[in-house]
């Protein structure tokens, strides 16, 4: 895994929008494979800024978002796919059409799981995948278990995971107990990964996915199999 150490928040933020960017500028085409969180939210207004300046352009470009609260819909304001647009995808020139999440408030989640991993295929794969990880290891939605899932699927969020994402809702009870995420399978299929880790409450997880033992209980160490990882990072190891 490569690392890069930033001095802080703002640095990080910016050294990985200037890594997307430059891969946009590489392949116009490129497809994405997005997070939400606050981590990337700085990532988010650099790019913004570069596109701003016409530095880059995201006309071409595809995306497909990590993850999804089941039971939210698209205008709920803690729903990822209002996060999507209200930070990134209204402030550029991606297409309405081209970018995509999992849809929370399907019928039958499973048909959408199914849904959603056919329309990745079908657009190549993901080229580049920009990731944030949760203090128990987790990326996407996959949370630490004795095993992990391959493709596009619906989890059961850890009591951990409902407790750090409370900080977003009136109250823990109306944290979304469910969510669909991209399978383990689906992030190591990406031809590139940016890992983006900010704050010292994360060094812990950080070294453990970077040193640590590959295993399910720390869902980010399985990155240590990938050939083309960057962890961005204010963290000194
Ligand atoms: C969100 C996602 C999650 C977050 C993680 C860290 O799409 O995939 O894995 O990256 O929970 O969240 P923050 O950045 O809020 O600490």
């Amino acid at each position: 895994m490569d690392y890069i150490y930033c001095a802080n928040y703002e640095k990080t933020s910016q050294a990985a929008a200037r890594m997307v960017a430059r891969e946009v500028l590489k392949n116009p085409k490129a497809v994405l494979g997005l997070p939400t969180g606050s981590t990337p939210i700085g990532m988010y207004r650099y790019l913004v800024h570069l596109f701003e300046d016409g530095l880059v352009s995201f006309a071409d470009v595809k995306s497909f978002n990590l993850d999804e609260y089941v039971g939210l819909n698209a205008n709920h304001p803690q729903s990822y796919a209002y996060f999507m647009y209200d930070n990134f995808f209204s402030k550029i020139d991606v297409l309405p059409g081209a970018y995509d999440l999992p849809r929370g408030i399907a019928s039958d989640i499973n048909v959408e799981c199914k849904r959603y991993d056919e329309k990745m295929q079908k657009m190549g794969g993901i080229d580049l995948q920009i990731l944030g990880i949760g203090l128990n290891g987790h990326i996407g939605f996959n949370e630490p278990s004795h095993d992990m899932q391959v493709r596009t699927h619906c989890v059961d969020l850890t009591h951990d995971t409902i407790q750090a994402n409370a900080r977003f809702f009136n109250s823990i009870d109306e944290v979304p107990r469910h969510a669909v995420t991209m399978g383990i399978g689906n992030i190591m299929k990406s031809r590139k990964i940016i890992l983006l880790v900010s704050g010292e409450n994360k060094r812990d997880i950080l070294q453990k996915t970077m040193y640590g033992a590959v295993s399910p209980e720390v869902p980010a160490s399985i990155l240590q199999f990938h050939s083309d990882v960057t962890v961005i990072t204010d963290i000194k190891l």
